[in-house]
């Protein structure tokens, strides 16, 4: 399998604070992997230092093979090829559905418009909101708002998928279209890292679940098989607590 990422001791501060205490994951393409663990023990920081937004204290992050961290050049070839969905969807509200997706393809990478509105047009239908692609984000839901947020970052090619609790900030009713989307990104063998508290869908569509807690991976392994019962007490307990 190709490797996609390779994290190796990987510790991040902020001040003397100590927030990821030597992480080290190894990400083959087409896997899915699923963080979950309580609030505050660095999933979201682990997502940034991943794609060079925090620099990190300690160990190393190679992607697609080649170092990431002191290389200004490797972490913008990183920054340009891993998509990034928020929990905010943080679309701007000045511009259509399309133009938000077309965005960074022509103004930041400098495609050719004709192509981009083509690639655009297809990921609209991919996310099911070829009907919405005139609307402005004010006219969506937050499931729309963040189907299109999946678009914009699907059209800059991206070899990885980043999810930061990308349901969390929706209304329930909005979230399965959400996850419907995200399970079609899987089904199509793309390598995705999301962080969730859908536990159901990290058990259904999940390939790795990774626990998280106090700075550490406390126990990862086959998201089936961690939610049916964990090795470890704190992993136990915490997926008993969400799964209800
Ligand atoms: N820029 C920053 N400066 C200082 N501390 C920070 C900064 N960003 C995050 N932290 C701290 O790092 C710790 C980990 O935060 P992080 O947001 O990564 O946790 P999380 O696991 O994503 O939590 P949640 O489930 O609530 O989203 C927290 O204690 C947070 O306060
Ligand atoms: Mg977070």
């Amino acid at each position: 399998m190709t490797e996609i990422l390779a994290l190796d001791g990987l510790v991040k501060r902020f001040g003397s604070r100590t927030i990821l205490d030597g992480i080290s994951l190894n990400v083959s393409a087409g896997e899915i992997v699923c963080f979950v663990g309580p609030s505050g023990t660095g999933k979201s920081t682990l997502l940034r230092c991943i794609n060079g937004l925090e620099d990190i204290q300690g160990g190393r992050i190679s992607f697609e093979g080649q170092a990431v961290q002191g290389n200004p050049s490797a972490i913008r070839a990183v920054r340009k090829r891993v998509g990034m969905i928020f929990q905010h969807f943080n679309l701007y509200p000045h511009l259509t559905a399309l133009q938000n997706v077309m965005l960074a393809p022509v103004v930041v990478h400098k495609e050719a418009k004709a192509e981009v509105e083509a690639r655009a047009r297809a990921l609209f239908d991919k996310v099911r909101l070829a009907h919405r692609i005139n609307a402005y984000p004010a006219e969506m839901s937050g499931g729309e708002q963040q189907r299109v947020a999946i678009a914009r970052a699907l059209c800059t090619n991206p070899h990885l998928l980043m999810f930061d609790e990308p349901t969390s900030a929706l209304d329930p009713e909005t979230v399965g279209d959400v996850l419907t989307v995200m399970r079609d990104l899987a089904l199509e063998g793309r390598t995705m890292l999301v962080v969730t508290h859908e536990i159901r869908f990290a058990a259904d569509v999940g390939t790795r679940m990774v626990f998280m807690d106090q700075c550490r991976i406390v126990e990862q392994g086959d998201p089936r098989a961690m939610v049916a019962g964990a090795q470890t007490e704190r992993a136990r307990k915490f997926l008993g607590t969400i799964h209800g």
